[in-house]
């Protein structure tokens, strides 16, 4: 059983990131391996932002994130695209934390217009890098969002999707299992 945190930085107000994000979690909810954390977070207190310096490590927000993804083996984002990156909330919980990522796996959901979020997520690549966070080759990606989901907010390609969520979550449980053995055989020190 491994411990996954599934980030979601989807918009409050938008339908299209909703629907995203509850097929996705459908997805994971389904695979016995997987035990699932929800991080929402347009939905939870996030650490107050101060131009020019990382968020405080003794904000009560900032201790609360680092718990939950100190927790766990894994990750998995989902995020828009908005002006060819990823949106700033999703910023500002990646730099709140700092040692908790280190040795895991992540990886990607994304949606958007042209590019489905595509370029989001080569910006996080390389800001999770920096993290020693190992990120996933397979990414899901919903290009033109809006048209990919019928009134129900089922999508309307589900054996596509479907088939690249299980490579995405394949990989994770991969990866996932074999860097927890990993941390547990040798700690990783950064
Ligand atoms: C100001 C703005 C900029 C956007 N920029 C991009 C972009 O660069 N690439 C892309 O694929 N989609 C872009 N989009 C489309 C959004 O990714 C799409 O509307 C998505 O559903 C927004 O997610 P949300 O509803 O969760 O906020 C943009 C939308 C807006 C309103």
């Amino acid at each position: 059983m491994l411990d996954i945190a599934v980030i979601a930085a989807t918009s409050p107000q938008g339908r299209s990131g909703a629907n995203v994000s509850r097929w996705f979690l459908g997805q994971a909810g389904r695979r016995a391996d997987l035990r699932l954390d929800v991080i929402d977070l347009n939905r939870i207190p996030l650490p107050p932002f101060h131009p020019g310096r990382p968020p405080s490590e003794t904000d009560p927000a900032t201790r609360e994130l680092a718990a939950r993804i100190g927790a766990a083996d894994g990750f998995v984002v989902i995020t828009p695209e908005y002006n060819h990156a990823y949106p700033a909330v999703l910023k500002l919980a990646v730099d709140a934390v700092r040692r908790e990522w280190a040795a895991k796996p992540a990886g990607f959901v994304s949606y958007g217009g042209q590019s489905g979020g595509l370029r989001a997520v080569e910006q996080l690549r390389l800001v999770f890098a920096e993290l020693h966070v190992v990120s996933l080759r397979d990414t899901v990606s919903f290009h033109r969002v809006e048209g990919r989901f019928d009134e129900d907010g089922e999508p309307l390609d589900p054996a596509g999707v479907n088939g690249a969520a299980k490579v995405l979550l394949d990989q994770l449980i991969w990866w996932g299992t074999a860097l927890r053995e990993a941390r547990e055989a040798r700690p990783y020190s950064l």
